[in-house]
This record gives C-alpha cells, structure tokens and sequence, in this order.
C-alpha cells in the first residue's frame, strides 16, 4: 500500500471503535489516510483518535473549512474510498444520492472505487430495503466486504459484524492493485443494441439494454484505462468518467468504431448489432393501407469484423450471443473476424438481456476457455479483465 492515498469514511455504529485499528494497520503498511466521519460516529469515537493515528486533520462537517471544499478536494486526491463501518442509514443515503454532510456529499462526488463494509444488527442487515440497496450499490461497482456472523453489539448470534480487518484490507489490496491494471490504457467498448428504422416512428431492434458494456466501461476507467463507450439507445445511464459517443444504427456505430475512436489498445464488442435493416425508408408515417406489410431486408455492416480486417496491435474481443451450439459457433466467429478473444453468452429465452444475472465462456486460440462463471454483470465484466489483461501481458 506505499503511498497509497485511501480516503476512510466512518459511520456511526458500535464498531466505529474498529475502524481506528484499520487506521492504524494502514497507516503502518504506508497508506497516506484521510479520516471523514458523520455526526453520529463522533458519538463514538472522537476525530482526535483518528487524528492522531493519520498525523493529518479529520473532517466531520462541510463548515469545518468551506474555503478549502474539503469533499471535492479528497476524493480527487484519493485512490480509494474506504466506508468502515457502513450503516443502514448510510447505505440508504448511498444508494439514494442523499449528501447532506460531509461523507455522502464526498462520496456522492467519487470517481475512485468504493469499498464498503456493513455493520449493524442482523434484522436491519436482511430487511428487503437494506438488501435492495446493497443490490444497488453492487451493481453500481462498490465492493462489498459482507459482514461477518457471530457476536452482535445487543448479545445476540448473528450477521451483521463487521468484516474482519484483515477480509477489508484484502479487499482494499486488490482493489487498489486492479484500479492501476490497465492504467493509460485505451480502451474501446461498443454496447446497446442498435435501432434500424423503415419509417419515422417505427424500427427493427432487439432487447439489449447495453448493461454488460456499461459494467464493462466503468470497470475499466475504475482500472485506469481511458474509456470510449459507443452506445445505443439505451434508457441505462452510462458511467461517469469515460466518454460517451451515441449511435442509433449499424452505420453510425460503423463510422465511429472506424473513426475517431479507431486505434484503441483494446476493443471489445458487446454491442448487439440489427443484421439486417430495412432496405428502404418511408420519410412519413406508413399507413395501414392493406392488411399485410412487406419489408425487404438487407445486411448492415459488420463492424467488428470491419475492425478485426483492420485492427493492427488492437487486442480485439467479441461477444457471440448464441441459443444453441454455443461454443462452436463462437469458435468460427473468433476466425471468421479475426479476434483475439470471444465471450460466448446463451440468449435463448431472452436470457443474457437486462440488468440481471448472465453466465459467460471466455474462448481464444484453437481450443483455449475459461469459464467466468454466473453472476451480476458488474461482477462478470471484473472477471473478463481480469482474463483479457492476463492475455494481452502473455501476447
Ligand atoms: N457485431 C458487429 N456488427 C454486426 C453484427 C455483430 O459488430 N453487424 C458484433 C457484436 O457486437 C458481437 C459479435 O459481432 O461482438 C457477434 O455478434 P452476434 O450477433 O453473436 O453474431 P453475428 O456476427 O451477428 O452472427 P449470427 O447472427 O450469425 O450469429
């Protein structure tokens, strides 16, 4: 942790008084430590302790020194932001937007990763509202370090202590050690589906929401790559710190993957591309002029095979939606467009689309696979780069 800037934020349960061993073990392993608390943790544990441990001041309240815009200024300091213990009120505000005082307006402010480390009673840790709120916070890209079972504060058995020190700081190493993964590294994503219209008001489209690229965008400007995200139309709401480039159809997505964000490090595709678009387009409404409609189709590009033709030293990874054959079908997509890599999904019964769970394959060369598993797709797209930064170092 030499040098590492980590921002801890403590609030206010019983095992605040923890959070000033934390200081400590961080400080000892080289960790410059920024200290903020909520009012209710100063009924705890008072900021001179961790003063006191971080040689640096502690910030309770945002009047403390308004001058100095104290909440801004740390979180663009910090490599990561550390919540130790994190309350139900907390988490709610969190997953909320709430920033009414110095922790969560700071930490509504963050660009860098958040660690969180819940801690209070069992039945306030599986009420369906605490649940929800973690599920969104998950899926935002905090890192959850889940509370341990065993002695509660009120003399009972349960869950809700909080995490060992030793499970958070695990979890703070590999947090910090991914943030500088793929730092200066630029990277290329393209998600949505795309929209093919053949009149005004009507298109052909599928159900891609574009959450797999989005996860897969914020993971990677989380790992210090510089993100471009090419996005459909999607009502998802990209991350925050990559740019964003909007495409509607096949073309538009065609002449920006080849255009001005041609040349990335890495590309991956995730994209769910119309394959054919209507050959012609009405400028005004059709009208219901017989019973039926014929509409001839005819193919858009392919733009990922446009990039496999011309990808030079781009590492290049694509995705293969399938519903049956699934692997061998991927295969000849990894030759056919001359990628590196292929995550293979299975979309039959509209599986794979949404916010929710997926399960992915990771194919490459003749015969190699990784299977990553099925999870959130926040927790999937930590998975594939981890697997593709593993095989762009071995290249
Ligand atoms: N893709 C693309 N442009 C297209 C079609 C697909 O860039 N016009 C990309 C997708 O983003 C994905 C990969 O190609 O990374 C495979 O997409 P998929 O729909 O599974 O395969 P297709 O090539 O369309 O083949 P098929 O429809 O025959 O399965």
């Amino acid at each position: 942790m030499n040098g590492a800037r980590i921002l801890l934020a403590v609030s206010g349960g019983i095992a605040a008084y923890k959070a000033a061993s934390l200081t400590s073990t961080l400080v000892q392993r080289g960790a410059i430590v920024d200290v903020i608390m909520t009012a209710h943790a100063e009924q705890f544990i008072a900021p001179l302790t961790f003063s006191a441990l971080t040689a640096r001041p502690v910030y309770t309240s945002l009047w403390d020194a308004p001058e100095r815009i104290a909440h801004i200024r740390l979180v663009r300091e910090a490599d990561i932001a550390v919540v130790a213990p994190a309350t139900a009120n907390l988490i709610a505000k969190l997953a909320l937007g709430l920033a009414d005082d110095m922790v969560t307006t700071a930490l509504l402010a963050a660009r860098i990763p958040i660690v969180l480390a819940p801690a209070m009673n069992e039945a306030m840790w599986e009420h369906p509202s605490t649940r929800e709120h973690i599920a969104t916070l998950r899926a935002r890209g905090y890192e959850i370090v889940e509370p341990d079972a065993g002695f509660l504060a009120e003399r009972e058995r349960g869950v809700g202590r909080l995490a060992s020190e030793e499970r958070i700081l695990q979890t703070v190493e590999r947090t910090l050690a991914r943030r500088r993964s793929m730092d200066g590294l630029r990277v290329t994503i393209t998600a949505g589906p795309s929209r093919e219209a053949f009149d005004p008001v009507r298109f052909v489209s599928n159900a891609a929401t574009a959450a797999m690229g989005i996860a897969l965008a914020r993971e990677a400007a989380a790992r210090g790559a510089t993100v471009t995200l090419l996005l459909g139309p999607t009502l998802l709401e990209p991350p925050h710190g990559v740019t964003v480039e909007r495409f509607t159809t096949a073309q538009e997505l065609h002449d920006l993957a080849l255009g001005p964000a041609a040349g990335a490090d890495l590309v991956i595709a995730t994209a769910a591309v119309a394959d054919w678009r209507p050959a012609q387009r009405s400028d005004t409404k059709l009208k219901k002029n017989g019973d039926d409609l014929t509409v001839r189709m005819e193919r858009t590009p392919d733009v990922l095979a446009a990039i496999g033709e011309r990808k030079g030293a781009t590492f290049l990874v694509g995705f293969a939606a399938e519903t049956d054959a699934h692997e061998e079908h991927a295969r000849e997509k990894l030759v056919r467009k001359h990628l590196d890599a292929i995550a293979v999904n299975d979309v039959s019964r509209e599986r794979g689309f949404g916010t929710g769970e997926n399960a992915l394959v990771l194919l490459w060369n003749e015969h190699e696979r990784r299977d990553l598993g099925r999870a959130g797709k926040p927790v999937l797209a930590a998975r594939l780069l981890d697997a593709v930064a593993e095989l762009m170092e071995a290249r």
